[in-house]
């Protein structure tokens, strides 16, 4: 065993000793844990039971100066080949997950899954979140990334954000003292969302149903079923969609190794099961350099890339 792998199988031990977690794992492979499914392995992944553990962890990282990621449901991520040094922590425990409704409001847990409390809202009868049933992540990463579709962002419903900092104390702060942009919250850059109050409109539920039927035969027409990380740049502010400038570039069906531009929307790059993070990172440059020459516009990914070659 190498030094480095004895020095994460003892840091293993000291979380484990802090902590009633049932997983604290050394060298955890994370492709399988995101949705583009390519990337190397965590040096540490942690699955905290609980916020007391979840605070036990963060505090542990912020003493000794280790790096750490929150990872959600992994579907707007690019982990480089290389993995990710330090600690990673996923709320993927149930204790992160309740939704429950409290008259026109819900709340959902940063590890419950965006698409759950949607179906929550249309079953009671609330309206607003239909276009949260697309969106593959958690709320915790819908919170972070601010995540939108079909016109809506997560922030436009959201009226209250419950977080950790990274010394594991508690906040509760207005959807309005979030800072929240089109696909990016700055008080989440360094804190952990733990969950979120959403508002909803009451309305007639069959109504809710038929515009959540709309909204997923949409996305179904208009978006690849290939392991992806959504959409791979954010749209440029004030002009045409950025699928619309890869695909006007001739870039559809472009491929370096296993990575490709989809065929039916040119902002997703999927993977035919044999990618690496490599071949996607060097699809993304083609992608950039030939819209700058066809378009002189400049793309910047809005996919969060992470980790080490
Ligand atoms: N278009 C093309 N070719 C393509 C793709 C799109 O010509 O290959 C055209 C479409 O015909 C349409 C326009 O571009 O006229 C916009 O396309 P679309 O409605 O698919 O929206 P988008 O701007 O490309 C945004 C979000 C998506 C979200 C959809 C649906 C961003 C970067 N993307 O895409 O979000 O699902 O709207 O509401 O804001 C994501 O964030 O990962 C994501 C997929």
């Amino acid at each position: 065993m190498s030094n480095v792998m004895a020095d994460e199988e003892l840091m293993c031990e000291e979380l484990r000793a802090q902590i009633s977690s049932a997983v604290v794992r050394a060298g955890e492979s994370l492709a399988k844990r995101t949705t583009l499914r390519v990337g190397g392995a965590a040096d540490i992944y942690v699955e905290p039971s609980s916020e007391t553990d979840l605070a036990a962890v963060l505090r542990f990282c912020h003493e000794r100066g280790v790096p750490r990621l929150i990872l959600g449901r992994g579907s707007n991520l690019l982990i480089r080949d290389g993995g990710i040094r330090g600690v990673v922590i996923c709320l993927a425990h149930p204790a992160f997950a309740a939704i429950e409704v409290l008259g026109c409001q819900l709340r959902g847990g940063g590890g419950a899954r965006l698409k759950a409390v949607s179906i929550k809202a249309r079953e009671a009868g609330l309206a607003g979140l239909e276009f949260m049933e697309g969106i593959p992540g958690s709320v915790g990463g819908a919170l972070r990334m601010n995540a939108g579709a079909m016109g809506g962002a997560t922030f436009d419903v959201v009226t209250h954000v419950r977080f950790m900092d990274e010394t594991g104390e508690l906040h509760e702060r207005s959807a309005s003292q979030m800072h929240a942009e089109y696909r990016s919250c700055a008080v989440l850059k360094k804190s952990v969302a733990l969950g979120a109050t959403f508002r909803g409109e009451p309305a007639d539920k069959e109504e809710i149903a038929r515009r959540s039927a709309e909204y997923n035969e949409r996305r179904w027409q208009s978006q690849p079923k290939e392991p992806s990380a959504g959409c791979i740049f954010k749209n440029p502010t004030g002009a045409i969609s950025a699928g619309r400038l890869i695909d006007d570039a001739g870039l559809k069906g472009a491929r370096i190794g296993g990575a490709v531009v989809s065929g039916v929307h040119a902002n997703f790059i999927v993977n035919d099961g044999t990618a690496t993070a490599k071949d996607v990172l060097d699809l993304i440059e083609l992608i950039r350099s030939r819209v700058q020459a066809t378009w002189g516009m400049d793309l910047h990914t809005e996919v969060e890339i992470i980790g080490e070659d």
